[in-house]
Order: structure tokens, then sequence, then C-alpha cells
């Protein structure tokens, strides 16, 4: 055994409550939506295996009506009496005398086309000329398939599916195959689908409305990209994309894509980002539809990652399933991964393994460094809770950890063990252990033992380094931001050390470690393929710098230097002045990761010490800093400018903006008034910072401008750009008025999140927010739909505007105004105002 680890014990998660006594085989299901009552009719043939004998069977159900229900089995037809649990979202089967074996199960039943984003639902959208339209379609994560039909609602429940639509003349349906029979219906149209493979419920998808289609094939797979009228152009780059994804991937897992079609579906109204539904995926239009005269290069970048993302869970996911939600992490960290490693096949210049550091690192970090954060590995059962972890744990942590642990076995043997791996688990469920299992069989390494270091314990270390006599000592701790108690927590570290030329790489597994290794000039975890943060002795620190000012190191190195660093200064382990003088040696930093988190970094010190008398020193150097960047980058792209230049430009510019610098605001104010004259005028990267630094400094002029550029835009995109500008104003009362505009219909309920997390993000929105917060509490939770995610991110923004006196305050609002599935997001979003007061406080003492 590993000296040190075996002390940590990790409590396992522990699976479902497992229904033993019915195992369904086949579901035969026909849906007739009826859009005049925004109701659905329903009839179901669940085929299924009874295990025991016995005279109940409990399925999930809600929100149905049931209408009839009987089972054969045998010869025998017995009507059965039902009961609905709304509590407990069940159905319970009640049969005069126990039976046992195969049986098939006969429901016809009725149930709602929502507007809550959940099951069965439905969207609603204005055509070209005005008309108010609808569509219908599903959302089954994690837990809501029972809305649309009783069923076996766990992942580990897989079965085949038949399914039939019945649909309007003017309508057309999807589901998750290709379409084997279409006939005509009285008035209607009839359309039956192929019998889908084995699948999880949670992946079954139901489309019907107005389609238009973007249609091509590859090999013998169909592939469309599905939009309502007039969009589908839109989904060029999206298909295209796809197509040369799906090519990837089948080589990587050396399994091809298993059904004959594949259709992309951009849906007006949709909750999260978008969802893996087998051979039927659905967007978010802003996810999915790509115009190159007014997208932004931001738009299209993250358009092909979500398309990478939802790719990879055809394999990981649909094709091999988690037996519980406590792996969803799996799930949803492996695909975060494999989205970068694709996208960056075909776009390498975009370097976004730069940027998953940049972003995807950074906001895990962040997270994971407090007391409130969570292991990946967490025991769920409700609904509520599993709702509860899609968070950048299960994301973003958990896509750092699969890198971690591909650069620690090396990128064949991960291949090789995940090949393996799906190979042996398809068309079945399997645990986190099958997959470490694998991946440890191929590498002849200790793979699940370093993995479960990570995944069964909350936190990361933080990583000392200090050099004694050719001696390198090496220790290792608990990161976190908020000082207080004991920090426990043993990981097994892979570290690479690096000098010049020479790396030495050691897998750390106690608490201190001596290495001889006679070098001043060292990095520490180079390349940031590690989980950890590094603190360097102050003569390590000083050699470090000045290898950064003569770039003798990688510019991740660089990045990554200042980067832990900066966080070292918000847990109180250093002095901001530190990181000031620190940042002096990316005076002429070239590198985009490098000069966006100095620069957001120095805004970041800047915000934080607004109405400090010494917020005049922090202005002039974050000022100073951004000018020289952009003076190199200027307004305008030049040709042939890299892919990350656009990003940096709307960071800089915006920022220029918010400090108040007149060049930037005279500029982006005539290039308003050009763009309210002719809007090809101004290039989309930009378009957003420039009606927000308009905003900035405009008046109610300007906001009825805005508001009438909102109501005309024609796509999503669009529209989110004027409404990020109506919450730039300084004057509180325009800010209120986006605030109450949010509320109204004009603003869809899944992006009611955004005005909030941008007025708190303004500094002239801090007075005002928490009050009108807590006033429109209730009608906020009815907009979003009790239990949406978005709560919890209009709940995170609150640390932004909160000082340490609210904390008390904001406790007890939500104690009185209990929002279940918020409970953690709360405490974390306590726990961040507690560091951004304590930070503040330092900073008053270091600049007294
Ligand atoms: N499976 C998720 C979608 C999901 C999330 C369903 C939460 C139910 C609850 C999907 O694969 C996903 O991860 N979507 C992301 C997209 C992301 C990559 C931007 C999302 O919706 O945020
Ligand atoms: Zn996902």
């Amino acid at each position: 055994m590993i000296d040190g680890i075996s002390q940590v014990i990790y409590i396992k998660a522990t699976n479902s409550p497992k229904r033993v006594h019915l195992k369904p085989v086949n579901y035969t299901l026909r849906f007739e939506p009826i859009f005049s009552n925004f109701t659905f009719l329903a009839s179901e043939v669940l085929d299924a295996y009874v295990k025991k004998p016995t005279n109940t069977i409990r399925l999930d159900a809600a929100e149905l009506l049931i209408k009839k229900c009987s089972v054969m089995y045998g010869e025998n037809t017995i009507n059965a009496k039902t009961k609905l649990d709304k509590k407990t979202e069940s159905l319970t089967i009640h049969l005069p005398k126990k039976i046992s074996g195969r049986v098939k199960i006969l429901i016809e039943f009725s149930g709602i086309l929502n507007d809550r984003l959940v099951g069965f639902y439905r969207s609603k959208y204005l055509d070209k000329s005005g008309k108010i339209k609808y569509l219908a379609t599903t959302q089954f994560e994690a837990a809501d398939a029972r809305r649309a039909f009783p069923c076996v609602d766990e992942p580990e429940a897989k079965a085949t599916f038949d399914i039939t639509i019945i649909a309007e003349k003017h309508h057309t349906a999807i589901s998750n195959m290709n379409l084997v029979s279409k006939r005509q219906m009285g008035s209607k149209i009839e359309y039956k689908f192929a019998r889908t493979p084995i699948m999880s419920t949670y992946l079954l998808y139901l489309g019907v409305g107005e389609f238009e289609f973007l249609t091509s094939k590859q090999g013998k797979v169909q592939y469309r990209i599905v939009t309502t009228k007039g969009n589908s152009k839109k989904g060029r780059f999206a298909l295209d994309l796809c197509k040369r994804l799906v090519a990837s991937y089948e080589k990587y897992f050396g399994i091809k894509y298993p059904l004959p079609k594949l259709d992309l579906i951009a849906v007006p109204d949709f909750a999260s980002g978008a969802m893996e539904n087998w051979g039927a995926i659905t967007f978010r239009e802003t996810i999915l539809l790509y115009d190159p005269k007014t997208s932004s290069t931001q738009t299209k970048q993250f358009i092909a990652e979500v398309v990478s993302h939802e790719l990879a869970h055809q394999w990981f996911g649909n094709l091999v399933t988690m037996k519980w939600w406590n792996d969803l992490w799996l799930n949803e960290s492996f695909a975060t991964f494999m989205a970068t490693k694709f996208v960056d096949r075909f776009y390498p210049k975009w370097k976004l393994w730069d940027q998953f550091l940049e972003d995807t690192m950074n906001t895990a970090m962040g997270l994971d460094a407090l007391h409130s954060s969570h292991p990946i590995d967490v025991k769920v059962k409700l609904p509520s809770e599993i709702r509860e972890i899609f968070d950048a744990i299960s994301y973003d942590k958990g896509g750092c950890v699969l890198r971690m642990l591909e650069h620690y076995v090396g990128e064949d043997k991960f291949r090789q063990g995940l090949r393996a791996y799906l190979k042996k688990y398809s068309y079945q469920n399997a645990k986190g252990d099958d997959l470490w299992n694998e991946i440890g069989k191929a590498a002849r390494m200790p793979v699940r033992a370093m993995v479960n270091s990570w995944i069964g314990q909350v936190g990361f270390p933080l990583v000392e380094v200090q050099t004694k006599n050719s001696t390198l000592i090496l220790s290792q701790k608990r990161f976190v931001l908020e000082k207080k108690g004991k920090q426990n927590g043993l990981w097994y570290i892979p570290v690479s050390i690096k000098s010049g030329k020479k790396t030495i790489t050691k897998l750390v597994t106690k608490r201190q470690e001596y290495l001889r290794f006679n070098a001043n000039d060292i990095v520490v975890n180079s390349g940031r393929p590690g989980f950890y943060r590094v603190k360097y002795s102050q003569d390590l620190l000083y050699n470090l710098k000045s290898m950064i000012v003569a770039k003798e190191i990688s510019h991740v190195d660089r990045w990554a230097a200042q980067n832990d660093l900066f966080a070292l200064c918000v847990s109180g382990d250093e002095q901001s002045q530190t990181y000031l003088e620190f940042a002096d040696a990316y005076e002429n930093e070239d590198d985009y990761i490098a000069i966006s988190n100095v620069a957001s970094n120095l805004f970041s010190l800047y915000l934080r010490t607004i109405d400090e008398p010494f917020s005049y020193m922090i202005k002039n150097i974050a000022h100073e800093f951004f000018k020289k960047v952009f003076y190199r980058l200027g307004w305008d792209a030049k040709k042939n400018e890299p892919h990350t230049n656009a990003l940096l430009r709307a960071q800089v510019i915006g920022a220029l903006g918010r400090l108040d610098d007149e060049e930037i605001i005279d500029e982006a104010n005539k290039r308003f008034v050009k763009y309210m004259k002719d809007s090809s005028s101004l290039n989309p990267d930009i378009q957003g910072t420039v009606f927000s630094i308009a905003a900035w400094n405009g008046d109610s002029r300007t906001y009825a401008k805005l508001l009438a550029l909102y109501r005309k835009a024609k796509s999503q995109e669009e529209k989110m750009r004027f409404l990020s500008a109506m919450c730039s104003f300084k004057d509180p009362k325009l800010l209120l008025r986006t605030l109450k505009f949010s509320q109204t219909d004009e603003v869809r309920s899944q992006n009611m999140h955004l005005p909030v997390v941008q007025t708190a993000a303004n500094y002239y929105g801090k007075n005002i927010l928490w009050p009108w917060l807590k006033q429109n509490w209730k009608r906020i939770r009815v907009k979003v739909g009790a239990g949406s995610p978005l709560l919890n991110r209009i709940i995170a923004s609150i640390s932004a505007v909160a000082t340490d006196k609210m904390e008390q305050e904001i406790r007890s609002f939500f104690r009185s105004n209990p929002t279940p599935g918020t409970e953690r997001t709360l405490e974390q979003t306590l726990e961040r105002i507690r560091i951004n007061n304590a930070f503040l406080n330092r900073m008053r003492r270091e600049y007294a």
C-alpha cells in the first residue's frame, strides 16, 4: 500500500433504490399532441418482465391522467385499478391477483404540453409575419420522461421503443429513429418510427412542429438540421462540422455511430444549452444557428464545442450509460473533455486547450476551493438532488481530472482503455470503476487509486515548493479560499518539474516529499496537466518572474504562474501588491490566455476596490495594461489575425469602456450611431461591447433605442446582445426597468437569469439588485420554473453585490423562502461573500 493514502477513507456513493420486481423490455407508445388546449393523448403498451409474483406494479408517472389500464399475461387480460401519487411521482397498478413472468401493461392516458421546459412541453415563437406559433418537444433528462408516459424512469432500466406520433397536416414529427411509415389518418398524419436500440428513458425524443430541414448524407447516416421556418440555412456550419466530428469519433472509439439518422434540432425555448437525445439532439437556437453576417466568433466556437460535446455522448452516455446518477459526472466530464479534444483537431488555431485552462480549469478551481464544494462522486437519490449536481464540479473539475488522467497514462493507453470499456458495455450500463479498470488494465498503472483520490474527496491540493541544498521539498495540503480549521485531504498528484529542457515526474502521495533536483529555475506542473495550484518559495518565484520576462518558459507556464499567484492573493496567502509587482512581467506578453487572465485579474482588483481611496492606483495599473493591449489589437480585425484576437478585443475594449477611457467611449458612441444607420457597419465580434459602452454612457433615449433594437432583432443571439446592453446603464432607474422587463413575456424564461447576472456585474446595479430580487423572488420562481437550474445562477450572482453585513439577511431570507435544489449554491454564495470581504479588508490594511 502506498504510504499516506491508506489513511484516507472514501465514502462511495451508493446506487439507486432498485425496483427489482419489474424489468421493461419494450415500450410501444403513441402520442397525439393537441395544440388547441396544450394537452396530448397517448397510449402505451409496456412489455415487461415481472421477476417475483406481485399484485402491485409501480411505475414512475407525473402530471398524467390515466383513463384505462389493463394487464395481459399469458392468455389473460385483467383490468387494473391505478393510483397516481403526486408526491412520489408514481403510478401504482393494483391487480386482483398475483402475477409474474412476461406481462404487457396497456395504458390509455393524457398529459399536458406544459410551458416549463421539462417533459413533453410546448415552445412558443413568432413566424416571419409575426404570427404566434407553437411546437412540441421533449426534455427528459434527468427524470422527466415520467411526465410523458408511465415508465421505469431510471438509466439502468434500458428498453427498446416503438414510437408513433399523430400530427396535424402542417406539422412534421420527429423522434430518435428514422421514419418507417407515414399515412393519412382523418385530418391528421400518422408517423411511425423504427424501433430504437435498447436505451434509457432519459434519451427518448418526441418533436412536433412546422419544421424546416437542412439535410445531408454521409456513409449510411442521414443528417438533418431542424429549425423553425426560415432558419435552416443558419445550420450549415453545425451540419458540416457535425459530419466531420462523427467520422472522427467513429475512428477514435472504433465503433460506428449506431443509428441510421442524426438530427440536430434548434428549439426556441430550451432550459439548458443542449441535450444529447439519441439521434435527435436538441439545442438552444443560439448554440446551433450560425449566421456569418450577425454571429460572433465566440458563438461559432461555442456551437462547435457544444455539437462536439453532444456527439461524444452518443457513445459515452447513450451507447454505454451510467448505472445511476451518481456517475452523471462521468457522462458530463467525459463529454466536456472530448468536446475540446475533437474540435481542436479541426480548429487547432482556436487554441481550445489553452482556453480550457482559462475557462474550465479556472471555473472548477474557483468552486472547488470553497468549503461548501462537494466531491465529484456524490450520493443522489431524489430528482432535485440529481439536478443540483449538474455543476462546475461534475463538468469542469471532472473534465480536468480526465485530462490529468490521460496525461498520466498517455494518450494511447487512455484510448485503448476507453475502447475496451465502450465495447464491453455497449447497450448496457457501467460504473466509473469499470472505466478505471479498463484504463488501468491498458496502462498497467494504479489508475483506480489515483482517480479515486480526485473524485472521492472534496477539493484539490496546493503544492508548496522550496529548494534546500539541491533538494526539492514538495508539500501538499487542500487549497481553500476561506481560512478556517485544519485542512484534510491527501491526493495522488502526478507532479512534473521542469528546468530548462529537463523534466522529471513523480507521483506525490505523501504530505511531504523530498527530491534530489539541483536547479533553481524550475516550473512545477509545467503545461498545467495537474489539477492543483503551486506556491513557490520567494526565491523560486523571483526566478520565475525573470523567466517570464525573458519568455524562457511556455505561454501556458507564464499564464499559470500569475494565475496561481492571484488565487493565493484571494486566499490571503500572498499580498495583492506581490501580484501587482509580478504582473509587471507581462508588459510585453503576447499570448492570448496569459494576457486575458492578467487583464481579468487586474480588472477584478479594480472592481473590488472601486469605492476605496486607493482605487486610483489600481485603476491606473489596469488601464495602462489594457490600453497597451488595445493599441496592438485596434478596433478592427486585421486580415488573417489569430482567432483569439476577436475574443481578446471584445474583452479589452469592454473593460476600457468601464474604466472610462475617453478615446474608447467616443469611438464606441460613433460606431453605435453608425450601426443605427447601417447594421452591417459593425463587426459582430464587437457589437455587444459597443452597445454596452453606449449604454454605460447613455440615458433614457439610448435605452429606448436599445429596447427597439431588441424588439426588432431577428435572431436570439442578437436579442441577447441588446438585452445585455440594457443592463449596462449607470442610472439605477434604467437598470430597474430592465429587471422589470425581464419578467415580461418579451423575455423568454430561459433567458430570465441574464439580466440579473448582468446587473449584478454592473457596479451601479449593486444597491438595487438584492432589494429587487427579494421583492420579486416568488414571481421569478414561477417564471423560470421551480427547480430550474437558472435559479442557481441567479442566487450565485448575489455574491457580486453583497457585503458581509448582508450575509445574515440573505440567509434568513432564503430560510423563510425555501427554494429546493439551491441549498448548496446558497452556501457557496455566502462563502464567496465572506471571501470577497476578507480579501477587501486585507487590501485596506495593505494600502492603509
Ligand atoms: N446532458 C446535458 C444536458 C442536461 C443538463 C440535461 C442538465 C439535464 C440537466 C448535455 O449534454 C449538456 O451537458 N449540455 C450542456 C451544454 C454545454 C456543453 C454547454 C448544457 O446544457 O449546459
Ligand atoms: Zn453533456
